[in-house]
């Protein structure tokens, strides 16, 4: 059936290309909470991860798939039988779901990854739609490295995966090498020289490398694609994805341009971008469209002039369209819940009870040390109510002394879960070193830090700070973050929170280990 023309469906992709770029790396529980965020907001499709890659994208997929409604579930694999059976059955449960199968179809991938010729590439896509078809309706093709495909051969791998069965074809620009003008034409020559191509439904999956991910997914749309696949702050492999928030701006700021409407709940832009920025320790650039803590912001007298007397005059999109409601309100020790809970609403989380008496403790708790809490801290203690890695191990002391004349020293006293206390003492350069290497010296995991930064979440003196930590070990990156109005503590725990992951990562790889002989486990690349 021809897809409804005015339509365009937004297919997420943050959990799977998203999750794929450095650092970026979930947990299941952080996984569902971002799933849980994307299908409140409306996304058409979650795309929640490849099956075929690790035990751990599995599991979360499959926890996905049971777990959040409103959205299809897709789950990527390679046109091969193993791949594309783990992902129907980590999706079967799923009310509906989408199986999205791909392989590289351009000369250099033929030639330097694959090994295939044409021939080989063309029946190996077909196989692959075939094998997909048996578990699902719901079908999704992509040729990897289209932008850079011979037309003629790209028009003829899609066709041949229409014939198969695809439902969906997407047209990839994997490398962000393509420009809106010629990335326009080559829809334009498939919609034109592949038979069957109005039966399906064409979609567009960009990447960021020369900035043109948004541009040219726009003109897509333009020449007929009716999906867009993205990523919420744009984050994904290299310099990202094609951004969600901007295109879906784009798209509704400009209706009457590109004559095509989204059911994504612009309301909810803002609070799903800071959770998948305060999960993913991905921090938002100030001047980021439509996000960014500048985007609403006027600082030029004739702008501020202008806006006073009518905001149309230098604001194409207002604050509260994406969820925004800045205000200036500050809450302190006298609020009570009532205030507490209208300003967690305003800025647009939703907690259950339970969640609400928590953070509501959290924040008198807060209010005792600081004198005026802003949206900022607010936000922070809301993400952050389920957003670390809880692990084995937790702080219970932490004392340092710092003199600019020596070294500083630090003991942390830290519990694991399997009932052990340990109390380490260090010295480092700095209270923060100092801790630093208390804590590896206490858990046994020595790390290589690559990337340390704290920021305050809001204004004043008695600003908190978020420390964030990226660390690497055994070849991987690890990251964590934690929010204080003492810097150190909150280093301490976010570095703390790196080791949680570390351990549960390999703890992860134990039990798959032990699993041995399990076909589960198909390392693959991407
Ligand atoms: O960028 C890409 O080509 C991809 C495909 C797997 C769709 O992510
Ligand atoms: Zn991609």
């Amino acid at each position: 059936m021809a897809p409804n023309p005015d339509r365009v469906l937004i297919f997420d992709t943050t959990l799977r290309d998203g999750e794929q770029s450095p650092g970026c790396s979930m947990t299941q529980p952080e996984k569902l909470r971002v799933a849980r965020s994307l299908a409140e907001l409306g996304v058409d499709v979650i795309e929640a991860g490849f099956p075929a890659a690790s035990r751990g994208d599995w599991e979360s997929v499959n926890a996905v798939a049971r777990e959040v409604q409103g959205s299809v579930i897709c789950g990527l694999a390679r046109c091969n039988r193993e791949d594309i059976d783990l992902a129907a059955k980590a999706l079967r449960d799923a009310p509906q779901h989408r199986i999205h199968v791909f392989l590289a179809t351009s000369a250099i991938h033929r030639q330097y990854k694959l090994n295939m010729a044409q021939e080989e590439i063309l029946r190996t896509a077909v196989e692959g739609v075939k094998m997909a078809r048996e578990w699902c309706e719901d079908v999704e093709f992509s040729p990897e490295d289209a932008s850079r495909t011979e037309l003629e051969f790209l028009a003829q791998v899609v066709e041949a995966a229409i014939e198969a069965g695809a439902s969906t074809v997407n047209i990839p620009d994997t490398v962000g090498y393509t420009v809106p003008d010629e990335f326009a034409e080559l829809f334009r020559y498939l919609r034109k020289n592949v038979r069957g191509i109005d039966t399906i439904r064409l979609s567009v999956h960009c990447h960021d490398d020369l900035g043109m991910a948004v541009a040219n997914s726009l003109t897509a749309v333009v020449a007929g694609a009716r999906q867009v696949e993205c990523t919420i702050n744009g984050i994904g492999e290299r310099a990202g994805n094609c951004s969600l928030e901007e295109v879906v701006m784009a798209l509704k700021t400009r209706e009457a341009f590109f004559n095509v409407r989204t059911q994504i709940q612009t309301t909810r832009l803002y609070p799903t971008s800071r959770l998948v920025s305060s999960i993913t320790g991905m921090p938002i650039p100030r001047n980021k469209a439509v996000v960014g803590e500048n985007a609403f912001a006027h600082e030029a007298g004739i702008h501020q002039h202008g806006m006073l007397k009518h905001h149309s005059t230098y604001e194409i999109l207002r604050p509260e369209d994406v969820g925004l409601s800045r205000s200036h309100l500050v809450l302190g020790k006298h609020s009570g819940r009532h205030a507490f809970r209208d300003r967690v609403k305003e800025l647009g989380f939703e907690l259950d009870e339970l969640e609400f008496n928590r953070v509501f403790e959290e924040f008198k708790a807060l209010a005792d040390k600081k004198k005026e809490l802003f949206d900022g801290d607010i936000e922070a203690l809301v993400l952050r109510a389920e957003g670390s890695a809880s692990g084995p191990w937790s702080l219970l002391d932490l004392k340092t002394v710092a003199d600019s004349n020596a070294p500083a020293d630090a003991v942390v006293r830290l519990q694991h879960t399997d009932g052990r206390t340990v109390e380490r003492k260090a010295q480092g350069d700095g209270p923060v070193d100092a801790a630093f290497k208390a804590i590896e010296t206490a858990t046994g995991v020595n790390v290589m830090l690559r990337k340390f930064e704290v920021h305050s979440v809001s204004e004043g003196e008695d600003a908190q700070g978020e420390a964030v930590v990226y660390v690497e070990y055994n070849q991987r990156t690890y990251r964590g973050s934690s929010v204080s109005t003492n810097i150190v503590e909150s280093s301490t725990k976010a570095f703390l929170e790196v080791i949680n992951r570390i351990e549960l990562s390999q703890a992860g790889t134990r039990s798959r280990e032990e699993r041995a002989g399990a076909a589960h486990v198909a390392q693959a690349a991407v």
